[in-house]
């Protein structure tokens, strides 16, 4: 197909991956004063999978050579990415370009990209983005906006090894964090294709509420006042997005928000005025997975039936920079 108005993107295959390290409540009450029912109450959050840190064997911890073992980013990126192909029918001799979402890259230089590339085999070129939680739906236009000019298919993964930048010695945030990956595979389909609104932001006078330095003890986070902005921002980008995708709120079938705490989840719901009912929620499970939460919510909805062809999907994030990111997708190849 020739790059164009007549032509968009389909999301056709989808996967997942998680660690095999699950860490409860219970064991984080073991690094600080701190307890099951404050978290949960909290954040909505019972468990995290974890690829480093304290509660991982020496053995698993992110190897020096970064995609051969169980606990780096590229190793969960190439998982997903593998599953999303096979489901897609497609190997990476067929894509034409992979997005890596990530915010915990697994070196400083090269792209972690680079490393999932070669594993699967991708025939295109490779590259990663940044904008933290936000990253996904960043990473979704980017890569519907390729395909819509001339990129026949995408690969897009968010993936984070975020346990490399928590300090677990901070309890005001260390329990929110975990690992994992989800990935999607665009491909060309003739008409208009599915992104049919999107908004994507930054406040980048805001960097000072969550940021993790070179060398730095980890994560430092303004907690109450990102929770504030996270309800305001989330809103005001998703109302944008849909009021661009002339959809109306009633329409939406699954709302698919960053995983981030799940008041901060309801009460973006509320505002909304979408039922909770559908909201995809994964976070009691993986507890706050930055650029892969919306893909492990929306992979994990999938599977579960939750989707059907033509069902109208918002997704929504937002994350350290201050960033946020917004889209109405049509799920289905039409
Ligand atoms: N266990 C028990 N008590 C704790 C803990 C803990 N782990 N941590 C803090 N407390 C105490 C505090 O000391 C405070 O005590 P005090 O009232 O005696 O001073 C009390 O609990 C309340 O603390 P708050 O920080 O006000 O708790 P809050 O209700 O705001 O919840 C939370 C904290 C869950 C971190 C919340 O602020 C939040 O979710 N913020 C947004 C986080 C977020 O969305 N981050 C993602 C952004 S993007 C990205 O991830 C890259």
């Amino acid at each position: 197909m020739s790059p164009g108005p007549g032509r968009g993107a389909a999301i056709t295959g989808w996967g997942s991956a998680l660690p095999p390290r699950v860490v409860t409540n219970q064991d984080v009450t073991t690094l600080f004063d701190t307890s099951d029912e404050w978290i949960v109450e909290r954040s909505g959050i019972h468990r995290r999978h974890h690829a480093s840190g304290p509660f991982v064997a020496e053995a698993d911890q992110p190897p020096a050579h970064p995609g051969d073992g169980v606990g780096s980013t590229a190793t969960l990126a190439i998982e997903a990415g593998r599953e999303a192909l096979a489901q897609a029918g497609v190997t990476g001799a067929d894509v034409g370009l992979l997005v890596l979402c990530t915010t915990s890259p697994d070196q400083a230089v090269p792209a972690t990209s680079s490393a999932v590339s070669a594993a699967l085999g991708i025939a295109g070129g490779a590259m990663d983005l940044n904008a933290a939680c936000a990253g996904f739906t960043y990473g979704l236009v980017t890569a519907a906006s390729l395909v819509a000019s001339g990129i026949d298919r995408v690969l897009l993964v968010g993936a984070e090894t975020l346990t490399r930048v928590t300090n677990f010695a901070d309890r005001s945030n260390a329990f929110l964090f975990g690992d994992g990956a989800g990935a999607v595979v665009l491909e060309a389909v003739p008409g208009p294709g599915c992104l049919l609104g999107w908004d994507l932001g930054v406040d980048g006078t805001l960097v000072a509420l969550l940021y993790a330095d070179h060398g730095g003890p980890g994560m430092a986070m303004r907690g109450q006042e990102v929770f504030r902005r996270a309800v305001r921002v989330t809103v005001d980008s998703a109302e944008l997005s849909l009021q661009r995708a002339k959809v109306g709120v009633d329409e939406v079938a699954l709302f698919v928000p960053h995983q981030a705490n799940s008041r901060i989840m309801d009460a973006v719901a509320d505002r909304l005025g979408l039922p909770r009912e559908r909201i995809a929620s994964v976070i009691h499970e993986t507890g706050n997975t930055s650029s892969a939460s919306i893909p492990l919510a929306l992979v994990d909805a999938a599977r579960a039936g939750r989707l059907a062809d033509g069902d109208l999907v918002l997704l929504a994030g937002f994350g350290a920079g201050m960033t946020w990111a917004s889209a109405v997708w049509r799920w289905g190849t039409q």
